[in-house]
């Protein structure tokens, strides 16, 4: 947040029904010690007025192009911004974007502007999927514009599904990570072929009970929205979650660790890098019950086998070659680094991200982490507390380095 403290952000509000959250950015924004831009498009003038923003920011909110002519106020906001958000980007205001169209004050001032941009996509499930959405969002990435969200949940109307605006915190995380790459994202990854499993897998006892855990995906969508971001052709393997996957990655839902095992294994000679940032169970019921089991027979007793362990068997199977690049995770709550460092040898990985799972901030479910990055040929890295698309982007770093050798 202290980022933002003297910057200049340029808030640009398109006319969707989550447009009333917006006031909520610019307080944040404004408190972190921000300049705050408003330009509303005449769709959002109809959720919500500008008299808000003037209020929230102590500074003019516009929607006309052709007021205060003089000032070339088309060019000059966009111009002076250190940052640009979107929130909330509707389908049109993308489109719109992704065509260099300037046809308003918000798209005019977007073609003048060289700062990093953010966009919060949000919108009807179907439009959100629509090939021309999903489309004119891979050109706007591939521009260097992160995009941030949307989430999967409660939409207007009583619709349910990914679309759904992320929350103002969010959004200005984005704003302050944007800052932090200072310019359009590298295109560092360019072509690489990057596999990401997220989230925690589900071993089924019976037909409405697993035995699971906390993971909750962030972190490895985290490192696909980031790879795709630079260049990378992703591939992501995913247990259960409401997270939506970044626009242009092939996603593959599992549920299983046998389900996550045959996903990766069948694409081992199609890949240049593989990141486990899933939390994969280490056991399973041995057989599971077909019909649901009765409370009134009594506490059943669960016998476990192994699950195969993904990672080690890619390291095993690779052996000495160089490629793919494996990256393993490691959750840990004890002497972390030295259990680190024996998962590293253990499991033939050449980088290791060890975790501290009992921290309240980092690891699983929250939106920030804290890392240790191992490398196999002994160096280490302490990556301190930070969004988990900062962490994505260092570790990312470590990857490139390593595939440039
Ligand atoms: O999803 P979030 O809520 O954002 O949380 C992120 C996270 C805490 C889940 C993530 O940062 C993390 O630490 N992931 C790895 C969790 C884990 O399973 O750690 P582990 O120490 O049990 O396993 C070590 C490595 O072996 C991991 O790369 C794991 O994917 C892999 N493994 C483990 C077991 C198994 N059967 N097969 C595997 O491939």
């Amino acid at each position: 947040m202290e980022r933002l403290a003297g910057t200049r952000v340029l808030l640009g509000v398109s006319g969707g029904i989550a447009a009333y959250k917006a006031a909520l950015v610019a307080r944040l924004l404004v408190g972190a010690g921000a300049t705050v831009d408003t330009v509303l498009t005449r769709g959002a003038e109809r959720f919500i007025g500008v008299t808000t923003f003037e209020g929230l920011t102590g500074r003019p909110a516009r929607v006309e192009v052709w007021e205060d002519v003089a000032s070339e106020t088309h060019v000059a906001l966009g111009r002076a911004a250190d940052v640009a958000l979107i929130y909330p980007a509707t389908a049109h205001v993308l489109a719109k974007l992704a065509g260099g169209l300037a046809d308003d004050l918000l798209t005019t001032t977007l073609l003048a502007a060289t700062c990093p941009v953010v966009v919060a996509p949000a919108m009807h499930t179907e439009m959100w999927q629509h090939a021309a959405t999903r489309h004119n969002v891979e050109v706007l990435r591939g521009r260097g514009v992160l995009v941030v969200g949307p989430d999967d949940g409660v939409l207007m109307g009583g619709d349910s599904g990914p679309g759904r605006l992320v929350e103002p915190d969010v959004a200005v995380d984005a704003v302050v990570a944007a800052l932090m790459s200072a310019g359009p994202a590298e295109r560092d990854l360019d072509g690489v072929r990057l596999l990401v499993t997220a989230g925690g897998t589900r071993e089924p006892i019976d037909p409405v009970r697993f035995l699971g855990n906390r993971s909750s995906g962030k972190m490895g969508f985290a490192l696909a929205e980031v790879a795709a971001s630079r260049g990378a052709k992703v591939t992501l393997v995913a247990g259960p979650t409401h997270l939506t996957a970044p626009a242009g990655v092939d996603r593959i839902d599992v549920v299983t660790a046998q389900e996550m095992y045959d996903a990766v294994m069948g694409r081992v000679d199609e890949v240049d890098v593989i990141v486990k940032a899933a939390a994969v169970a280490d056991f399973r019921p041995s057989s599971t019950a077909t019909s649901k089991l009765k409370k009134d027979a009594g506490v059943p007793s669960i016998d476990l086998v192994r699950n195969p362990d993904i990672l080690a068997d890619l390291g095993a199977q690779r052996g000495d070659a160089d490629r793919p690049l494996l990256v393993g995770f490691a959750a840990e709550t004890d002497e972390v680094e030295q259990a680190g460092r024996d998962k590293l040898a253990r499991k033939g990985a050449d980088l290791l991200v060890v975790n501290d799972v009992g921290a309240s901030d980092a690891g699983f479910e929250v939106d920030t982490n804290r890392v240790l990055i191992l490398d196999r040929d002994g160096t280490r890295s302490e990556v301190p507390l930070a969004t988990k698309g900062e962490i994505a982007g260092t570790i990312l770093d470590a990857v490139g380095a390593r595939l440039r050798g």
